[in-house]
Order: C-alpha cells, then structure tokens, then sequence
C-alpha cells in the first residue's frame, strides 16, 4: 500500500492502495465514479476508457502506479456543470447508443480522437475508434454523432 496522488477531473486526489491495482476499480469503488465501466478487463472492448494527461487510456489495465503525478479525466469530468461537452450533446442528438454501456468509453474515446485530429473524415472516425466495441451494434449512429461534434466544434462549418 502506497499513497499515490493525482488529478481527477480537476481535483487533487491522493489514494493509498497496492500500486499494482488498476484505475478503473479505484475510479469506481473509492471515489463513486461509475460512469466508467467493467466490459472485458482485458483491453479490448473499450467500456472503461479514460484519458490520462490528455490520453485515452485503458482503465482496466492500467495500474495505479502509471497514474501518479498525472490528470485523469473520466465521462463525468467532461460537461461543465449542466452544459455537456460537444461530444456528449452530439451522442444525445445522434442516439450514439442503445444500452449506454460502450457510452462513457465512446464518449471519451471520440473525445481524444478529436483532440488529435478536429476535423476526421468518416473513415477516419471508423479507424480511430475500431477498439472500441458496441455490442448494441450503434456503430453507424456513434460515427454520426462523432461526425455532428466535429462540425460542431468547428463552429458548425462543414
Ligand atoms: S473493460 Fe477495459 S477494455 Fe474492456
Ligand atoms: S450502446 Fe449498448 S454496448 Fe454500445
């Protein structure tokens, strides 16, 4: 057990726990943030995405140890107050899901690929989020949605 600082949505945090122990289960059961979810703890799915300093991160295999000293940010980090990030208003307008499971991760992940790249193309959306599964089969609904942001962000040009 080790204390181990670090930003959370903003907020100085510090922890004290086995520094092998993953991100995702310190997010969810020590500080309540469950819109971060459990899919396959084996990187594949892409339910428990977060970004860490900027980056999106796998939280199911990511070990406190890699977190120290860095800002994490999780799906309830990215509206402020009331008002929802660009990403989040565009996956409510597109229906970017049916059960909300993949959401959260979704939702974050579109928000780094738009990070590094403001204005993808279709295509480029597809590629940059193929790790990350929906098996509600909302795909072509999560590449509108992501598509609409980027407009969105660009000041509605197309
Ligand atoms: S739960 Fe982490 S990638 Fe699936
Ligand atoms: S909306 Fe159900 S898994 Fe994606």
């Amino acid at each position: 057990m080790k204390p181990i600082a670090f930003t959370l949505n903003g907020v100085a945090k510090t922890v004290t726990t086995d520094e092998a122990r993953n991100l995702l289960w310190v997010l969810r059961d020590d500080f309540g943030m469950t819109g971060t979810k459990f899919g396959c703890g084996a990187s594949f799915c892409g339910a428990c995405t977060v970004l860490v300093d900027g980056k999106e991160v796998r939280s199911c295999m990511t070990p406190m140890r890699n977190v120290a000293g860095k800002k994490v940010v999780t799906v309830e980090g990215l509206a402020q107050g009331d008002t929802l990030s660009p990403v989040q208003e565009a996956f409510v307008e597109h229906v970017g899901y049916q059960c909300g499971y993949c959401t959260s991760g979704m939702v974050i992940g579109a928000t780094a690929l738009l990070a590094a790249n403001p204005r993808p193309t279709r295509e480029q959306i597809a590629q940059g989020m193929e790790r990350h599964l929906c098996r509600c089969a909302a795909h072509l609904r999560i590449v509108d949605a992501i598509e609409a942001a980027a407009t969105k962000m660009a000041g509605g040009k197309k």
